[in-house]
């Protein structure tokens, strides 16, 4: 068992043996290296002043992803490569062309963000040479700028892409030896703590069943995308914190002709790539949930595991059909998804289990869409969201399944919807039925998010949206205004 956690700062090496499961990456940045060049905003992942690359192996091959740091735990940066705005530099030390471009385009006025959207270009400047606007939008989600406005930025990610250099990137130069130290880093359970406050790696998905066996109340944290606003917002005390978004044997993707599986430690952009070639209807959704540093850490697992009413995949991946694979020592149990979601706050797991994977069938020609209401465009919490999966002959519907979030204490489904639908013609007056039928299936919540009134309402034109948009009447709707 190793007593100390290795990662690569910017060009060096760090061991660190002190380290409390609720520290965070950037108290370790500003509080302890004095790199006070990665800002902090919200701490809260909202913001992206505190934006870092993670370099990480996926499959044997080195990726860099922007990330927040304020919300990422220092024990969960364990083999991984660190790079914060401190290491970016250009041919002879000046500057990199994505902060040139910045200055020359006026990307910024007061600077609080700037490191953040340095980092987030960055990042996207490794991965993609020459983004499209749509694609640097879509890198900002999770980016906020109180005074400059977006067009100078995004004509500063153009300029970027145009001027080139990737060759002689710092980066790009380190490469293989980055490469090399993180495959030199050997599997193997690490305990660290401060004081109380304990944090634990497992070795691998077993020894994580006998992590919890010996802790049965510890906090599994994956992407702490959630767990970490425990932390930063609640002060919550997390300890023994169990650290599990580094194993690989929670990161596998597989797809056969029925269905596709997929670890629980699979982030939300891992499974993108899945998302756009197996059920594309989805992929704007998939786009809305949170911004782009957040999806780049918070798992599919840990969006489920957590059971919030809110989340954003549970829906989706009901209405689709999903299963949820639960392991312990005791070995692994297969629960419907929808089942899984007891009651707000309580989910069919016991103590010392874990979600391992989740499997999806796969759905043929089955009408799917699904929605996601919020009070912004992009990086907001939902309100209400809704995923439908219906299955026609064309004249008659012979399946449906509608999920909502945010309806209930739980994601659920809309069983007197569903109803007013099956055995039913695929038509409009079918849908009206079923827009009429949500209204019984929930008793919704006000809260700040939306009243319980505006939530029925959503809920039913949902309903009619996905009539008009399957019918293609949307289409012909805004076109004749
Ligand atoms: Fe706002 Fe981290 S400080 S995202
Ligand atoms: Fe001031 Fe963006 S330049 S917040």
């Amino acid at each position: 068992m190793g007593s100390e956690i290795r990662f690569l700062l910017n060009g060096s090496e760090t061991r660190l043996s002190e380290v409390g499961g609720s520290d965070t990456l950037l108290d370790f940045l500003r509080l302890d290296r004095r790199m006070h060049g990665t800002k902090e905003g919200c701490a809260e992942g909202d913001c992206g002043a505190c934006t870092v690359l993670v370099g990480r192996l996926h499959e044997g091959a080195l990726r860099y992803e922007p990330v927040n740091a304020c919300i990422r735990f220092l024990a969960s940066c364990h083999g991984c490569h660190i790079v914060t705005i401190e290491h970016l530099r250009g041919k002879d030390g000046g500057l990199h062309p994505v902060q040139q471009a910045m200055v020359e385009q006026h990307g910024s006025q007061c600077g609080f963000c700037t490191p953040g959207f340095v980092m987030a270009l960055y990042g996207l400047w490794m991965q993609n040479p020459d983004p499209s606007v749509v694609e640097i939008e879509t890198a900002l989600q999770g980016n906020l700028c109180r005074c400059t406005g977006y067009e100078p930025i995004v004509k500063a990610a153009r300029a970027a892409a145009q001027a080139g250099g990737q060759a002689m990137d710092a980066l790009s130069l380190e490469r293989d030896a980055v490469s090399a130290w993180l495959k030199a880093v050997a599997p193997a359970r690490i305990e660290v703590a401060r004081g109380d406050d304990r944090a634990i790696l497992p070795r691998d998905a077993a020894d994580l069943a006998l992590v919890l066996a010996e802790n049965p109340k510890a906090t599994i944290v994956a992407g702490a995308t959630d767990v970490g606003l425990w932390v930063t917002k609640m002060l919550k005390r997390i300890s023994p914190a169990v650290f599990i978004g580094h194993l690989p044997d929670l990161k596998g993707i597989s797809v056969t002709e029925n269905e596709v599986t997929l670890g629980a430690g699979v982030t939300y952009s891992e499974f993108e790539p899945v998302i756009e070639e197996h059920f594309p209807q989805a992929l704007d959704y998939w786009r809305r949930i949170a911004g782009w540093q957040v999806r780049n850490a918070g798992t599919i697992g840990g969006n489920i595991a957590n059971g919030s009413p809110i989340g954003e995949t549970p829906p989706l991946l009901i209405a689709l059909g999903a299963e949820v694979v639960l392991q312990n020592t005791a070995g692994m149990r297969t629960v419907a998804l929808e089942d899984f979601f007891i009651e707000y706050g309580k989910q069919d797991r016991q103590p010392g289990e874990f979600v391992a994977a989740i499997r999806i069938p796969r759905t043929g020609a089955d009408r799917i869409a699904a929605y996601k209401v919020s009070k912004r465009q992009h990086s907001d919490i939902t309100a209400t969201a809704a995923a439908f999966r219906v299955v026609t002959d064309g004249q008659v519907i012979s399946d449906a399944r509608i999920a909502f979030g945010g309806m209930a204490g739980t994601p659920k489904r809309a069983e007197r919807a569903e109803a007013a639908l099956r055995g039913k013609p695929f038509s409009r007056e079918s849908f009206e039925a079923a827009a009429e039928a949500v209204g019984e299936d929930f008793q919704p919540l006000s809260d700040w998010r939306a009243t319980a009134d505006y939530r029925r309402l959503v809920a039913a034109n949902l309903i009619r949206r996905f009539w008009l948009e399957q019918t293609g009447e949307a289409h012909r709707l805004s076109r004749a205004q």
